[in-house]
């Protein structure tokens, strides 16, 4: 037994020091296992079958001759599988998506609907099966079309208002000396991670246990526990490394189907989702139509911001992709409108996509902003400096700090953008006509109740333990950081646990907030830690640990405009014989609050960058309105950003600690991307004078 050396140890500084990934070895070694490949003795495979016909019902499930083929164990389907508990609103304030409720009857309401599950003993032996097994349907009409015209387009509030209204528009508009009215699309994107979703269940001594890849344990556990109607205590769920969420990783059709086998079979099920089930399996982002009116006075101060999005849903899910709601924060006007409308058609549902809402928004309103930067002759950074609101136009809150002319400044002055020639199409390198575009980013900073343990051991060591879940964006490294400050101890004296539901409560890794949420959770446990230890003291051989919750601290957080914010450069060359675009390079500066980790975080503004590059380029799933689906569901049919696409992208921040947390963070999950889209588009209309309203800029668009 060694001494805890705590108490009045003098203050580190891990937070803010470059530190490559805790994990980082493991992971590039092998040894870190992902949900799909961990051995389970006598473990069984499962494979979904997914509908054919985009509507309609289930007419008969042929489980006869599949039943009879080699290693096939069962088929489950809406004719044999447990009812399902589905009436009620889970830990996010949302009910459970039916399309992952899975087997509860005979209606097929999209393509790709889940219909059976074979499960067999080798993988190889219920893929065969399940193309084998033959499904009948009595198909009905289906409508999978969206526009900005539909009539049945409705407003949904999701987590925001769907309307906010203030002044009188159109008056405010017939009163401005510059207008701008236009009509913007996106595309339906999907989030295309790395690893395919992937769980394994099996029953351990009367406890359920899933091993899984997911953004929140404790969220995944809990979904489980009501549908399977299981006390939650009987519920374990493990997720230790996971390649990538960006939203789609919650309670899908895999862990229900696999949960579901594991009790018939009372046997370990996994089932892995294929590349191309994950293109209606997992959410996606919906298409937009979003229609923007500006209008200004001759200084380029708005009068009137009209903002309207549509968006797309299933007719089983409600779920808004938010277009609207990223002028709530950032522009103000006397005459402010935004909402947010949905139409319920005959598709998979929508879900989260990194910074739903502020993605397709920001392209929308910061496309139209530069347009009106064109017609008041203003640059456009000057025009948004300009612009600049001294309250939230919409709550009337004072901001958490606002500092995007910060970014704007650092950004132009590193860009070079001072001196910028104005006019569009007149710079040539050879065949390419080259321009640069500017756009702002914001997305929202909040916090959630979160519970960690931390430990002091015997051996001097320190072990952290809570419910987080690190998708790639080195939270594991983040929160390591956190509590060795915290603890004020060196980095190597920590170890941090996560992905385990049995630690408790925690925030998933999602709204920009599981970093934050967690690290306050942490930092009250350590902290408190730090104080009852005695240096020199003793460490019993159980050790010494102290548990958090910050339900109550974070219920108390100061009513702010709380945001982080940053101003996005992009350079890019538009070959005139064949209508490529190649972004040259780029720049983003942010205002994200304390920055834990320097090495991670860069790597986390690049990625959104990256996609930012990719939503403005690339990114384009197409609806086949004959058979409702999709064509080219697969990384070769939908194209990604890839290495030879992306430039030397820089991303850095300015110096924006947030004054209400603990240790000043925000959140820098989803701000990469917002703007970054807009911000190539008005670079391609800086170098060729053509406004592009439509994503992707395809060659075919551009020509
Ligand atoms: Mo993020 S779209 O909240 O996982």
């Amino acid at each position: 037994m060694t001494t805890a050396t705590t108490g009045a140890a003098p203050r580190t500084d891990a937070v803010g020091t470059a530190h490559t990934r805790v994990e980082g070895r493991d992971k590039v070694t092998g040894a870190a296992r992902y949900a799909g490949e961990i051995p389970f003795a006598g473990l069984a495979h499962g494979w979904l079958v997914l509908s054919t016909v985009a509507r309609g019902r289930i007419a008969s499930v042929g489980t006869g001759p599949v039943l009879d083929m080699p290693g096939v164990i069962t088929v489950l389907h809406h004719g044999n599988a447990p009812r399902l508990e589905t009436d009620y609103v889970g830990m996010l304030g949302v009910p459970p998506d039916p399309t992952a409720a899975v087997f509860q009857n005979d209606r097929v309401p999209h393509a790709g609907w889940p219909v059976a599950l074979v499960v067999a003993e080798t993988p190889e032996q219920a893929r065969e099966a399940a193309e084998a097994l033959v499904v009948t349907y009595e198909p009905e009409p289906h409508d999978t079309a969206l526009s900005g015209a539909r009539p049945d387009a409705y407003p949904v509030d999701g987590h925001m208002p769907a309307l906010t209204e203030k002044g009188d528009l159109e008056a405010g508009l017939a009163g401005s000396v510059h207008v701008v009215d236009e009509e913007y699309t996106t595309p339906e994107e999907h989030h295309g991670m790395m690893e395919p979703h992937a769980a394994t269940a099996l029953w351990d001594e009367g406890r359920l246990e899933v091993v899984d890849s997911n953004q929140g344990a404790t969220w995944v556990a809990d979904e489980l526990a009501r549908m399977f109607s299981l006390d939650h205590s009987a519920v374990r769920v493990r997720s230790d490394h996971v390649g990538g969420g960006f939203g789609s990783k919650g309670v899908r059709a895999h862990q229900v189907s696999a949960v579901m086998a594991a009790t018939a079979l009372r046997r370990p099920v996994r089932v892995v989702l294929t590349r191309r089930q994950m293109f209606t399996l997992t959410g996606h982002r919906s298409p937009t139509v979003q229609r923007v009116r500006l209008g200004a006075d001759d200084g380029g101060r708005l009068r009137a911001l009209d903002h309207r999005s549509v968006s797309r849903t299933s007719t089983v899910w409600e779920f808004v992709e938010p277009s609207a709601g990223v002028a709530r924060v950032m522009y103000d006007a006397d005459a402010h409108r935004t909402e947010n409308r949905v139409v319920r058609l005959d598709v998979p549902s929508p879900t989260w996509m990194r910074a739903p809402g502020e993605a397709p928004g920001s392209f929308a309103i910061e496309a139209a902003l530069d347009e009106l930067a064109e017609k008041c002759g203003l640059d456009p950074v000057e025009l948004r400096l300009r612009n600049e609101p001294e309250r939230g136009p919409v709550s009337g809150l004072p901001f958490g700090g606002r500092n995007l002319a910060a970014c704007f400044r650092e950004g132009a002055r590193r860009f070079g953008w001072a001196g910028r020639d104005p006019r569009p199409g007149v710079r040539r390198d050879g065949r390419w006509l080259l321009g640069t575009g500017t756009a702002a980013a914001s997305f929202p900073a909040g916090a959630m109740p979160s519970t960690a343990a931390v430990t002091a051991e015997p051996d001097g060591t320190f072990t952290v333990r809570i419910s987080a879940a690190d998708i790639g964006t080195g939270a594991r490294t983040a929160l390591t950081l956190v509590a060795a400050d915290a603890l004020r101890v060196p980095v190597e004296r920590v170890r941090v646990r996560i992905g385990d539901s049995d630690y408790g409560p925690a925030m998933i890794a999602g709204g920009s907030m599981g970093t934050r949420s967690w690290a306050w959770a942490v930092t009250a446990a350590a902290g408190e830690l730090r104080e009852r230890l005695v240096p020199g003291g003793t460490v019993p051989p159980e050790g010494v640990t102290v548990r958090s919750d910050t339900t109550a601290a974070v219920g108390a957080l100061a009513q702010r405009e709380r945001h982080s914010f940053g101003a996005q450069f992009a350079e890019v060359a538009v070959d005139v014989a064949t209508g490529e675009v190649r972004v040259r390079r780029m720049l983003g500066v942010f205002a994200a609050g304390r920055i834990v980790n320097p090495l991670t975080a860069r790597g986390q503004l690049v990625g959104g960058m990256a996609w930012g590059i990719s939503m403005a380029l690339h990114e384009e799933a197409v609806r086949d309105p004959a058979s409702g689906g999709l064509y080219g569901a697969d990384l070769a049919g939908y194209h990604v950003a890839t290495h030879a696409d992306v430039p030397a992208i820089e991303a850095d921040w300015v110096d924006d600690p947030d004054p209400d947390d603990p240790v000043g963070i925000k959140g820098i999950g989803e701000i990469g991307i917002v703007g970054a889209a807009a911000a190539v588009a008005n670079a391609v209309w800086h170098a060729t004078g053509v406004r592009h309203r439509n994503l992707p800029i395809r060659p075919d668009r551009v020509l």
